[in-house]
């Protein structure tokens, strides 16, 4: 009885203290050296905060929740024995995004010269302490130095195939911030559902952001005319408010929000409220021989879509602080120009010869107003077909091709191809649905920087991006599992040293990843490997 007892209390004292030798940080920081001893953490450590900065109420909270401890904040270190001291150094020599972490016995020092690096300081810190309660924890003495490797580090979802509620967003916020990503990449509408209010043209919302709920049927069957209208609607859309509190929610992880609205294709939604701004006049949705296709495009002959477009994007910058606006421009449906009076007229007047050159006028007339305003325009990389507008960054996904064509020109590059960043495809070849799959160690070997490019082409890929697109998920749980872990492999990719990079040596540390993400209530994929 006695010896159970002992071996008991033992059992217990593990669980309640916490240490190892192991720096498992995903992703890899820069430069490691483990020095000797060793800092404890118990309730009697104080958090010592940064003059100016507000990260410490996020790190209190952030502890908090994965071991239950809740730390005092204090502004200095005159009183404490035991401290986690968050410094902002102007004269710090890192750069932009980079921090250290100097830990010694009495005191586990993050410094940057940013509030953004020092954020980027408290997730790897976070990741030396246990995911699951304890009264007391080791860290080794240690110094890291870290910076990313670009700057660009993103993460793209649609919500337009399928609707996914306020909290979820927070979710998924919270994923890229763990990951130090550092843009969220917002797919707000598409020819499915509009999904953002506009308060200027109500019928967006009131009119495109619903749909016969078909959501049990494979999505390209999805005909709207032809769907079950005796069913409830489905669908739903961000109000104003919702997105001014996910806009603020993501500033304080360092996550810049950039918008998608689409333009010229992908637009059914808005016609379906406005059919005014398509060259028939006439909604697609309605037409019941339709089987899946691009739909309608906006009418570009017609100035109605330049007021309309403006207007919508004047409220996007009321709710966006990005210097960045995506307007989408892929896969549109040209053909529809040909038979229209107006885009032929526009044609003829601005001297376009052909129909790739009509969307390029868009393009650069949105751009001239978006400049006009201090933004910038992002396109998918057809916007480089007809000839690509100054100041345009291009996001390729039809390969690398169109990121190299850009950088070329002297564009800047987002790389987003999808042989390696859709995250939408299967993670294995025998869960295949669709003709592709991507699996983690694809994932992992990715690398932004085409080797083709000159030292100075090179300087244009800023950075790369996955993207999440929601024909086939809907649910929140169905999209945790096919972005993790491949959106983990993507964010070493993103930030590490390239020489750091080692597959095995990452399939061990996403060894004591994945706890983590279940303590945190992420649903992830277990790759084989690491079974
Ligand atoms: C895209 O996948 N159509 C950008
Ligand atoms: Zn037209």
């Amino acid at each position: 009885m006695k010896r159970l007892f002992s071996i008991l209390s033992i059992i217990c004292f593990l669980k309640m203290v916490s240490y190892s030798q192991e720096i498992n940080i995903i992703p890899k920081p820069s430069n490691t050296e483990i020095q000797q001893g060793r800092f404890e953490l118990t309730s009697n450590t104080d958090i010592v905060s940064a003059r100016g900065s507000k990260l410490h109420n996020y790190l209190q909270a952030q502890i908090q929740e994965l071991i239950g401890m809740k730390l005092s904040v204090v502004k200095s270190t005159r009183k404490s024995t035991s401290a986690i001291k968050l410094t902002l150094n102007s004269k710090s020599k890192i750069g932009k995004e980079g921090y250290e972490i100097i830990i010694t016995q009495n005191c586990c020092e993050i410094i940057s010269k940013t509030e953004n690096g020092l954020f980027y300081g408290i997730q790897s810190l976070l990741q030396l302490i246990p995911s699951t309660p304890v009264t007391q924890c080791y860290i080794p003495c240690l110094k890291i130095k870290d910076a990313p490797r670009f700057t660009y580090r993103g993460m793209h979802l649609d919500v337009s195939r399928h609707f996914f509620p306020k909290s979820f967003i927070f979710k998924y916020l919270d994923l890229l911030a763990m990951h130090k990503m550092n843009v969220f990449h917002w797919h707000l509408v598409d020819d499915q559902g509009w999904r953002i209010e506009v308060k200027k043209y109500p019928k967006l919302t009131e009119i495109g952001a619903w749909r016969p709920d078909d959501t049990d049927k494979p999505w390209n069957y999805f005909v709207y005319a032809t769907a079950d209208k005796t069913k409830k609607l489905y669908g739903g859309y961000y109000t104003q408010s919702d997105i001014r509190e996910i806009v603020k929610y993501a500033t304080e992880r360092q996550i810049t929000i950039i918008p998608e609205i689409e333009m010229p294709g992908h637009c059914a939604a808005v016609i379906e409220a406005y059919p005014e701004l398509s060259c028939s006049g006439k909604t697609w949705r309605k037409d019941e021989t339709l089987v899946w296709e691009f739909s309608d495009p906006l009418c570009i002959g017609n100035e109605q879509t330049f007021e309309f477009l403006e207007n919508v994007l004047t409220e996007m910058f009321s709710l966006f602080p990005s210097k960045y606006i995506h307007i989408g421009g892929d896969e549109c449906k040209k053909s529809t120009w040909l038979a229209c009076q107006k885009c032929q007229t526009r044609m003829k007047v601005e001297n376009l010869k052909h129909e790739d050159e009509l969307q390029s006028y868009l393009n650069k007339r949105i751009g001239k107003f978006l400049a006009s305003k201090n933004r910038e325009l992002i396109g998918w990389d057809e916007i480089l077909d007809g000839g690509i507008a100054p100041e345009a960054t291009v996001m390729s996904w039809r390969g690398m091709e169109g990121g190299i064509k850009a950088a070329q020109l002297g564009h800047r590059v987002i790389m987003s191809p999808e042989s390696y960043c859709y995250f939408n495809f299967p993670q294995t070849e025998d869960s295949i649905k669709q003709d592709k799959y991507i699996t983690l160690e694809k994932v992992y070997s990715f690398d932004p920087v085409p080797e083709k490019l000159t030292k100075k082409e090179t300087n244009y890929i800023i950075g790369a991006q996955a993207n999440v697109w929601t024909e086939y998920m809907i649910n929140e749980g169905q999209i945790e599992q096919m972005i993790l872990p491949r959106m983990t492999a993507l964010s070493e990719v993103l930030w590490s040293d390239k020489k750091n990079l080692n597959f095995d040596d990452f399939a061990k540390r996403l060894g004591f990843f994945f706890p983590r993400l279940k303590v945190l209530n992420y649903n992830y994929f277990t790759p084989k490997q690491e079974k």
